[in-house]
């Protein structure tokens, strides 16, 4: 008998903008953010088995990595196999391109790969209203995986909207080899906003997003979305992590338009002119001992390999 499998991509994400709200009764914060995802892509193979399992490869080192069935691409497939009544398994093989705990939702996207390699595996066809709902309960950025492209997030950043990005993006993602974690980053900046309760006030109830960065999107201009670049949890990855702050300045003095920490870091993404300024300035920061990737966006979202 032959053994089938399946092979899904999904691509990592940066934030062009993230407006943080207060934090919720449910520990999350209400967001308002765009997301675009990026030419870096995890790729899942699926295979028929009893039993669920997965492993890592790829050029990261995944070896600290956990595989026991809290990894979110077991809770994936099992997830999937519960909506449909599916009562068999999968062997989940991930190889990782998206930095871990780097801002750029990489464990995100191995979820979403893993629902659509699954569900066409097991011949499953939940179809993406009902994978976008599965989604949405394996964690904040697991729908934009799936969706891809640009998109508005509001709520914990799990519902959203198209938005229309004319033209590609090219940025230069400057890698971490130290991790930062989501809620730590969150926590911070509540600590942060407590002890300054003064400017706490002008926090916005109900994040919002600047026209004008949307109006940027939409006609296509690098120079103007630069102008618009806003992560209300770059100053809590600043805070815990300070040499980031020199990664940017670098960026910005060898030609960036502008620079961001990704998400809650410790990613930085370098917005760039043209795709010869992103090849330039990946030379410069690689020959000063830093991991730099040229990447283009938007990106699509979850789909067959
Ligand atoms: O949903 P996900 O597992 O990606 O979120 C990880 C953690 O990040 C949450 O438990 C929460 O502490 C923080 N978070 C938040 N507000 C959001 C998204 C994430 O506080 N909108």
């Amino acid at each position: 008998m032959v053994t089938r499998s399946v092979t899904a991509t999904a691509p990592g994400k940066i934030n062009v903008c993230l407006r943080v709200g207060p934090l919720r009764d449910d520990g999350y914060h209400d967001v308002a953010t765009i997301y675009q995802a990026v030419s870096l892509l995890e790729e899942v193979t699926a295979t028929e088995s009893a039993d669920f399992t997965a492993s890592f490869s790829g050029p990261i080192d995944t070896s600290h990595l956990t595989v026991d069935e809290s990894n979110l691409v077991i809770r994936a497939a099992r997830a999937v196999a519960a909506a449909s009544g599916y009562t068999g398994g999968a062997d989940i093989q991930v190889v990782k391109r998206v930095p871990i705990a780097g801002g750029m939702g990489g464990g995100s996207a191995d979820a979403a790969a893993t629902l659509v390699a699954v569900d066409a595996l097991w011949g499953t066809n939940l179809g993406m209203p009902t994978l976008a709902e599965i989604a949405a309960t394996l964690g904040a950025d697991v729908p934009f995986a799936l969706h891809g492209g640009t998109a508005l997030g509001v709520g914990r950043g799990d519902v959203l909207s198209p938005v229309l990005a004319k033209s590609t993006f090219h940025w230069v993602l400057v890698l971490n080899e130290v991790g930062l974690s989501t809620p730590d980053v969150f926590r911070q900046l509540d600590r942060h906003r407590a002890e300054h309760s003064i400017e706490i006030e002008t926090v916005a109830i109900e994040p919002a997003i600047d026209p004008n960065l949307l109006q940027a999107l939409r006609s296509g201009d690098a120079k103007a979305l630069a102008e618009y670049l806003r992560n209300d949890l770059q100053a809590a990855a600043l805070q815990l992590m300070p040499n980031l702050g020199e990664t940017l300045e670098f960026g910005e003095t060898h030609g960036a338009l502008a620079g961001i920490v990704s998400g809650s870091g410790p990613t930085v993404a370098l917005l760039v002119a043209d795709e010869d300024s992103a090849v330039s300035l990946a030379a410069s920061l690689t020959a000063d001992g830093r991991n730099a990737i040229s990447v283009s966006a938007p990106a699509l979202g979850a789909r067959l390999d």
